[in-house]
């Protein structure tokens, strides 16, 4: 048994019901290693556990967090393909706010050595996010008009990189002329700031009428109506996220007339099997790799100032992925 710090909450609520506190670390149990972060993600997710948005209703005491990097410390009894000193990533597992914590061994990810730890923090989630929404659950085609809104989030970013390199033509809104131009130098081809204006509109005079054969919505609330009212026939709309809220209930029949498909998707389902996360991993350090998808660090908190980190991230001042140093 060892201590470690950790931020976690004893009540749902704001940011200030974040506290940074000492706690006991259980060695591994079978089939866990013990890891030692070099660098934590912080997720929008993160707001929506700490507040019970996704009503999952978690035992409390709760340390938040679901994304980290470290070194493996210790093994637990029955692990194989990993020994102390390994250099890896995890995402999905409550419990990354936290210089050290057990993990189950079956979620890691060796981290390859040109994949600096700062990077896997700030991009692991994000990355296999985008690699499911444009290369599983809609496949995006060359040429193809896509809307991605939120484009200069962390997500965002990594979306509108690698939908271009797809061969898409994006669509992206964003909540700043300043975040317009951020995006449009990262390749997003009709820049929209949806707080100004009717985006809806502005997307139709693009389209020329037509509309978007998919929507990758992550604001929820008061973007989704909007997002169907953008469909081509038989159009596809991704609400993934729900930072301005989750969307409110619909009457089925809104989709009838385009027959439109809805989804809520999560990066849980998409990466459940072992060879889902080493195929979605590889895929993204490729692109990593290649210069398709660059990440650049937008803002680095310390452990212990995660009520600003997260005031910062519902703040929508920032553009871009977040690190955690523990
Ligand atoms: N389902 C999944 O599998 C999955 C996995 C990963 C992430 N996500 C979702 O993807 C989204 C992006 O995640 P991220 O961590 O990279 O966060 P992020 O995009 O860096 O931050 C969220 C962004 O949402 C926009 N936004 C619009 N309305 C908002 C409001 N009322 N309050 C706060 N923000 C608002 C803001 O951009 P503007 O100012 O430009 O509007 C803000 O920067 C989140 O919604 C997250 O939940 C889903």
């Amino acid at each position: 048994m060892a201590k470690t710090k950790v931020v976690r909450i004893h009540k749902f609520g704001g940011p200030e019901v974040l506290k940074y506190e000492d706690m006991d670390v259980a060695n591994p149990g079978k089939d866990e290693v013990l890891i030692r972060h070099t660098a934590i993600g912080l997720n929008f997710v993160d707001t929506y556990h700490r507040s019970n948005q996704l009503g999952e209703n978690p035992p409390l005491p709760c340390v938040l967090g679901v994304q980290g990097v470290g070194v493996v410390e210790k093994l637990g009894a029955g692990v194989n393909g990993l020994k102390k000193g390994d250099r890896i990533t995890y995402t999905g597992l409550r419990g990354s706010y936290a210089e050290m914590r057990t993990a189950p061994a079956s979620r890691m990810i060796k981290l390859p050595r040109d994949i600096s730890d700062d990077l896997a923090a700030a991009a692991y989630l994000r990355g296999l996010t985008a690699n499911y929404l444009l290369r599983r659950l809609h496949k995006v085609q060359e040429g193809e008009m896509i809307l991605i809104h939120a484009a200069a989030g962390g997500v965002g970013q990594i979306m509108v990189q690698w939908g271009k390199a797809l061969g898409a033509n994006i669509i992206g809104t964003v909540g700043s002329d300043a975040k317009a131009k951020l995006v449009a130098k990262l390749g997003c081809d009709f820049p929209l700031v949806y707080t100004k204006g009717n985006w809806v509109e502005k997307v139709m005079e693009i389209t020329e009428g037509k509309g978007v054969p998919v929507v990758y919505d992550s604001v929820g609330k008061t973007t989704f109506m909007g997002s169907l009212d953008c469909l081509s026939p038989m159009g596809h709309a991704i609400n993934y996220g729900t930072a301005s809220g989750p969307v409110e209930p619909f009457p089925l029949q809104r989709l009838h007339k385009k027959s439109l498909t809805v989804t809520r998707p999560t990066l849980a389902t998409y990466i459940a099997s072992r060879s889902d996360l080493e195929a979605a991993s590889n895929a993204f350090f490729k692109v990593l790799r290649e210069g398709t998808v660059e990440v650049p660090v937008a803002g680095r908190y310390k452990l212990k100032d995660m009520v600003k980190a997260h005031k910062d991230l519902e703040s929508r001042k920032i553009a871009g992925a977040l690190v955690v140093e523990p």
